[in-house]
């Protein structure tokens, strides 16, 4: 969704289109606007655009129609060094011949600062980091997770406002990966570093970002808060790229006092939250959590629709159980429940009845057929 532009937007995109041919359009009509001190991802499939809108902003594209702001002032004609931002990029492209403090002190030779001044924020960007002892080696002498520290060290050295980062951690192991996650955006926040970070890791893009936009096809679908966007897609594709979610196809019977009936495909009638259907008749894909999924009919508003289902398979998982049923013509309708002492494990060829408050279960727009 377009989002409106406001005043205190740091780094807007305003109508921004991008060809590289001059006949396909790979950004569509991007309006973005993120405000000082954001940590902002974009999230999105490959080629859907993420890159190259990081690119437009960085100086190193332009774009082929619209304007891009910075602070309130266009960059469409400042040169990528005069932009004042940070860069990290996937394969971190440290200077491999420099040493370690060579690489962190080259962008700050580049602006004209003094040797003393250099040192000391040298010292103080490794430290951030924990490299302070690592000064002396060359890139090659690093680990991978050390590596990417000191590309993020040196793109915060110079103190830039605005800090960019496609996919950096895509080269770690897990582990690390969930190390740095924390350490970015604690770095970020604690330096008031408005950040924009690009990932197609969702996970990686909810625990780390104050806002993400969902890239696809070169627009951007949705953009909010991670929570929002998890519990209130706004249509199919984020329903279906954010979070594990279940699908039932259908046709919307009536709309009334804010509740959807829809007659399933696979038969069976279920309450939802209209969210982009507006009459009987329409199509629709609804769309359920796994974890909003209800057998405990206590639980379930008065007079609600449930649903036959037979469960095929249990799955002890640790922290939860996840079930996979047989419902309204699928067979492959998951329901997550916590492990809780009192929590039942569902048995391969059970009967029962699912439901779920209306609105936990989201009536979108249809896929094309
Ligand atoms: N320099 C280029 N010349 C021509 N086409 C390009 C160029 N760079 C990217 N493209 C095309 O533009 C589209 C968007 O690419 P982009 O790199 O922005 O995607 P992305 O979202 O970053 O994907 P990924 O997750 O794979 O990195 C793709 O179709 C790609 O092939
Ligand atoms: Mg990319």
């Amino acid at each position: 969704m377009a989002e409106s532009q406001t005043s205190d937007a740091f780094v807007e995109f305003d109508r921004v289109q991008k060809s590289y041919d001059g006949e396909t359009l790979v950004v569509k009509d991007l309006n973005l606007s993120v405000p000082k001190g954001e940590f902002l991802t974009m999230l999105g499939p490959s080629g859907s655009g993420k890159t190259t809108c990081l690119m437009m902003l960085a100086g190193f594209e332009t774009a082929t129609h619209g304007d891009i702001r910075l602070g309130g002032t266009s960059i469409n004609n400042i040169p990528p060094h005069k932009r004042g931002i940070g860069m990290v990029f996937q394969n971190y492209a440290l200077f491999p011949h420099m040493t370690i403090a060579e690489n962190l002190s080259f962008p700050l030779e580049v602006r004209k600062i003094g040797k003393d001044e250099r040192e000391k924020k040298v010292k103080r960007a490794l430290d951030m980091v924990e490299m302070g002892n690592f000064g002396g080696r060359r890139p090659a002498q690093l680990s991978g997770g050390q590596q990417q520290r000191v590309a993020l060290a040196r793109a915060l050295v110079f103190e830039p406002e605005l800090v960019l980062m496609d996919e950096p951690l895509g080269a770690l192991d897990k582990q690390l990966r969930e190390k740095m996650q924390f350490e970015i955006t604690d770095l970020a926040h604690n330096l008031g570093i408005t950040t924009v970070y690009v990932t197609h890791d969702q996970t990686e893009a909810l625990t780390m970002s104050d806002r993400v936009a969902v890239f696809d096809d070169g627009r951007i679908q949705q953009i909010a808060a991670p929570d929002v966007l998890y519990e209130q897609p706004e249509n199919s594709f984020v329903a279906q790229f954010i979070g594990e979610n279940n699908t039932l196809q259908g046709v919307v019977k009536e709309i009334k006092d804010g509740t959807a009936l829809v007659q399933l495909d696979g038969g069976g009638m279920i309450d939802c939250f209209p969210v982009n259907v507006t009459k009987a008749g329409e199509r629709t894909q609804v769309s359920i959590r796994p974890e909003r999924v209800e057998f405990d009919k206590n639980r379930l508003q008065k007079g609600a629709h449930t649903l036959k289902a037979e469960v095929l398979e249990f799955v002890y998982m640790g922290d939860i159980f996840r079930t996979r049923l047989r419902v309204a013509g699928t067979d492959d309708f998951i329901v997550k429940t916590r492990n809780a002492p009192d929590q039942r494990r569902l048995q391969p060829g059970e009967q029962l009845e699912i439901g779920w408050l209306p609105q936990d279960c989201r009536a979108l727009d249809a896929p094309a057929a």
